[in-house]
């Protein structure tokens, strides 16, 4: 039907005769000349139609609209230098039209326009709806060009350097533990039994292990009913890999090839390896968070020294109760942040409330002297003053904010802080993309609300070989990679041995009979022959999402779910029917609200 796409035209091409579809994205009539812009997914070219030269297409040029499907046939020419136009490929050219054939009109109304010069104050709701449309636009068409490179890119590598083979692993199966809510699916061959879609793959790769297949990888759809946010969504694709035979050292090595790789096959970018590494205990402390944004510099203090016998009872309190003081100085935060914003009212104090902060301290440097309220003044001794500037590296001008209380509290609460003022002050240096490895994560954290210990990663993950003494402290072989403060991938050396893993099911309060009914075919394969083994998984969605610039993860997935976890298209989720119900052995608890009016 064509002889190539309207964006792969260019100078070569002319005086030859082409034949284009696409669609009519734009449509000028200049009184005697139309020109069309013609559009398919690589891009646009400008069509000319005129009663002398192009007689048999003028009258169809007249009656196209936005969007109508054409084909075109005509000839290639040069177009006149003042109408050069450098920001596209065949922006010297244009198409004289001999030929329109209309092969689709649009009927209706178009909900917005599509047009590349397009206009981006749409609705997300209404473009999802619309999605066929929204994806037709220029950016939209570029973001899933891109991540199709990306997976290309991912595949030649790991296929054709690396010798990975890619397993497909089930979707209906038995819950797998990532830590978020399952989404779950009766069956009706077995009524009142369950399939759970998968989290991850993370299981049935290991087995792969065991079977022998060396270094696994797939392109995998996961899903997890959590809260939705702009880097989530219930459904998506990890990169997911699994490796036998390799030390973290080595497991960390080939990704960071793997990610390099990426970087430079999509964006042109050369990476510097090996990537910096920062501990689980270092993030926590400079950052306040185990994802670091390190494109700025902002670091927190710990002042818990200074502060644990200070007369300054809410300091002095919050540590007597195992907790800690630290701060955020800000240099030059004076000039920057005036106290209305740190105060009840202000948008800081608002930030850091909204992470639990009960307050928001601060003290300003200003003409050698500090200003805050009276009783951190007082609490001050002239030593202590000055073992605070020297820790903080303060200076006249400089403001630090505080945090008091609970540890994880305080450090959610600087980080969102730091977060918030480095984006404010505009530290941020958005072409920079910093890469990083956090490791040494602890095995567990506590979870207050269930009263037990809980995995960090997932409780597949083996601790470092000298903490395994004492499993409840010990440090485990995680790691994750960090860009730009958004958590890329994470993954683990495994543990492959019964009775180690038996030791983590306990630490974590499973009993016996509860292990061997989730993980029993896990328990047993670990004693037939199992190598060892660790792999890592990156979201695909994300790594795209931070390669084309995009905030929200929606705009690199063709048919996202909304902020609601609907897809709006196709209005899903549904009601199914009474005897879909009866078949499955299912009956619904749910009462529909009464509908207003
Ligand atoms: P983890 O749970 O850290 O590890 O997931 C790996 C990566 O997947 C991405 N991700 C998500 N992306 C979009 N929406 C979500 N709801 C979502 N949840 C996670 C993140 C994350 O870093 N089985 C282990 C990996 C392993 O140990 O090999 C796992 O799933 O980018």
């Amino acid at each position: 039907m064509r002889t190539q796409y309207c964006g792969h035209l260019s100078h070569k091409n002319i005086g030859e005769t082409v034949t284009l579809c696409g669609w009519v994205d734009r449509r000028r009539d200049l009184g005697g000349v139309i020109f069309l812009h013609i559009r398919d997914r690589s891009g646009y070219v400008q069509i000319v139609s005129e009663p002398e030269r192009t007689p048999n297409s003028y009258h169809l040029a007249e009656g196209l609209r936005s969007e109508y499907v054409v084909r075109i046939t005509g000839k290639v020419s040069q177009r006149p230098t003042e109408s050069f136009n450098d920001r596209i490929t065949t922006g010297d050219i244009e198409v004289y039209a001999d030929e329109i054939e209309i092969l689709s009109k649009v009927q209706k109304n178009l909900p917005f326009q599509v047009s590349t010069s397009e206009n981006e104050t749409v609705r997300e709701e209404l473009r999802l709806r619309y999605r066929y449309l929204d994806l037709r636009r220029e950016r939209m068409s570029r973001n899933l060009q891109v991540r199709h490179q990306v997976v290309k890119a991912v595949r030649r590598f790991l296929e054709d350097q690396e010798g990975f083979m890619e397993i497909e692993t089930p979707i209906l199966t038995k819950s797998t533990p990532e830590g978020a809510r399952d989404f779950v699916l009766p069956s009706r061959v077995n009524p009142g039994d369950w399939f759970a879609l998968p989290q991850s793959p993370q299981l049935f790769k290991q087995m792969l292990m065991v079977s022998g297949f060396d270094r696994y990888y797939q392109i995998a759809r996961c899903f997890r009913d959590e809260d939705l946010r702009a880097d989530r969504q219930p459904e998506f694709t990890q990169l997911d890999m699994e490796m036998s035979f390799m030390t973290q050292d080595q497991i960390m090595a080939l990704n960071e090839r793997l990610i390099a790789h990426v970087f430079k096959e999509v964006k042109g970018v050369d990476l510097a390896l090996p990537l910096p590494q920062i501990t689980y205990k270092d993030a926590m402390d400079r950052y306040g968070c185990d994802k670091p944004d390190t494109r700025f510099a902002l670091e927190l203090v710990d002042l818990s020294e200074i502060f644990k016998d200070s007369g300054f009872k809410v300091f002095s309190g919050a540590i007597a109760a195992g907790g800690i003081v630290k701060v955020l100085p800000i240099p030059g935060g004076n000039e920057t942040i005036s106290n209305v914003r740190i105060k009840p009212g202000g948008n800081l104090f608002k930030e850091a409330s909204d992470m639990g902060a009960k307050g928001l301290a601060y003290i300003r440097f200003v003409d050698g002297d500090l200003e805050t309220i009276g009783a951190i003044k007082d609490s001050l001794t002239p030593e202590s003053k000055a073992k605070l500037m020297a820790m903080t590296g303060a200076k006249d001008g400089d403001l630090l904010l505080f945090g008091a209380g609970d540890a994880a509290m305080v450090n959610k609460t600087l980080d969102r802080l730091r977060q918030v003022i480095g984006q404010e002050l505009g530290m941020i240096d958005e072409n920079q993309m910093n890469l990083l490895w956090v490791i040494d994560f602890p095995m567990f954290e506590w979870n207050a609300d269930e009263n037990r210990l809980e995995a960090l990663h997932h409780p597949f993950t083996a601790p470092k070989a000298e903490d395994v003494i004492e499993l409840s402290t010990a440090r485990a072989q995680a790691y994750d990679m960090v860009l730009n403060g958004t958590e890329l991938g994470g993954g683990s050396v495994r543990i492959f041995q019964r009775k180690l893993q038996e030791q983590v099911f306990k630490a974590i309060g499973l009993s016996d009979a509860e292990a061997q009914s989730k993980f029993g075919f896990l328990l047993e394969a670990f004693e037939y022959g199992t190598p060892p083994h660790g792999g890592i998984a990156f979201g695909l969605d994300r790594l795209v999402m931070l390669l084309v610039g995009e905030d929200s993860i929606r705009d690199v997935i063709a048919f996202p779910k909304t902020q609601q976890a609907k897809c709006v298209l196709t209005d899903a989720p549904s009601q199914v029917s009474d005897q879909q119900l009866k078949e499955l052995s299912v009956r619904s608890t749910h009462v529909p609200k009464p509908s207003a009016g």
